[in-house]
């Protein structure tokens, strides 16, 4: 499968049949790397990862995806580059482009990507930024899909920050037409925007300030952190924001009696999620994590990967 974006920038760069696709194409090399599914499929090819921000999960899991698709990696921590001397992003994109066939970026402002996707020949693929976050959603359906089955269209809710896991939540409910019901505290709500773009899709989108009501049928409750990169210095002033937001087992007990628990991680143990849960039987967060893997191939073979015959 290929997709028709040259880039994937947002999750509003697939239309539904492509999330879908990406979804069941890394189940296929999930349950087919014994066998080596999609070793070769990037045979020959550099992917590069120029990350701007620390990351445990999204680096290694790109790297490691790159490898077992027969591609070689390279890390690049852009404060060991010129872009931290002022290369400009246009010059960095026509450059890396003559070298590479993919660039994963992970960047504060999304405007950052969306400059090197404009100026690059190769695929560029946003590994976070502080707008969005969609290869971690994307690998999240994977997840909500392996627990919970196909057979349900289930109720997602979104407990804490507006932040970019928010956003790229409203991106998918707007591809696949979902239901999402965020409680977010006053001031730390998701761009407008993005909850217009994604009810004039046809998601079915709840925005309020009380989690319980948020979680009320929930089979999937997602949270992330309160302070995201690059807000530590509001760290405290979001704890006294975020207080009665934490997903506890008082607040699971509101949602569906079978409902799993998404953090993308990591997570602040008694912020915004209990211990009891992060570590309890509703919580998914290790296949939500093993699963970042599995969705990476499936993103790189997609965009990077030779075009099916
Ligand atoms: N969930 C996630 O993106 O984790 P990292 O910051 O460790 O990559
Ligand atoms: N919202 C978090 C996600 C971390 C994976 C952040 O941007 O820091």
């Amino acid at each position: 499968m290929r997709l028709k974006t040259n880039h994937l920038l947002t999750i509003r760069d697939l239309d539904a049949e492509e999330v879908q696709a990406l979804v069941r194409r890394a189940a296929q090399l999930k349950a087919g790397r014994p066998a080596g599914e999609g070793a070769t499929a990037l045979a020959g090819k550099t992917v590069a990862l120029v990350f701007e921000k620390p990351s445990t999960r999204t680096r290694v899991s790109f790297e490691v995806a790159a490898g077992q698709l027969g591609a070689q990696c390279l890390f690049m921590a852009s404060r060991d580059t010129q872009l931290r001397r002022s290369e400009p992003l246009k010059d960095t994109a026509r450059v890396m482009s003559r070298y590479v066939d993919a660039m994963v970026v992970r960047t504060f402002g999304h405007e950052v990507v969306e400059e090197l996707a404009k100026y690059s020949d190769v695929p560029v693929i946003n590994a976070l930024t502080d707008r969005y976050h969609p290869c971690q959603v994307l690998s999240d359906l994977l997840t909500v899909q392996e627990h919970l089955g196909d057979a349900v269209a289930p109720v997602y809710a979104w407990i804490g920050d507006g932040n970019n896991m928010a956003h790229s939540w409203l991106e998918a409910a707007a591809a696949l037409k979902l239901e999402l019901n965020l409680a977010c505290p006053l001031g730390f709500t998701p761009d407008p925007a993005i909850v217009e773009y994604a009810r004039s899709k046809g998601a079915r989108v709840t925005l309020g300030q009380d989690p319980v009501e948020a979680v009320k049928g929930a089979q999937v409750v997602s949270t992330d952190v309160w302070a995201s990169m690059g807000q530590e210095d509001e760290a405290e002033r979001r704890r006294r924001a975020f207080a009665g937001f934490t997903v506890d087992e008082t607040l699971l007990q509101a949602a569906h009696q079978e409902a799993i628990v998404l953090h993308c991680l990591p997570a602040h143990r008694g912020e915004e999620i209990s211990e009891a849960v992060l570590e309890g039987p509703r919580s998914v967060v290790w296949d939500q994590a093993e699963n970042r893997l599995h969705m990476q191939k499936a993103i790189l073979e997609a965009l990077v990967g030779a075009p099916a015959k």
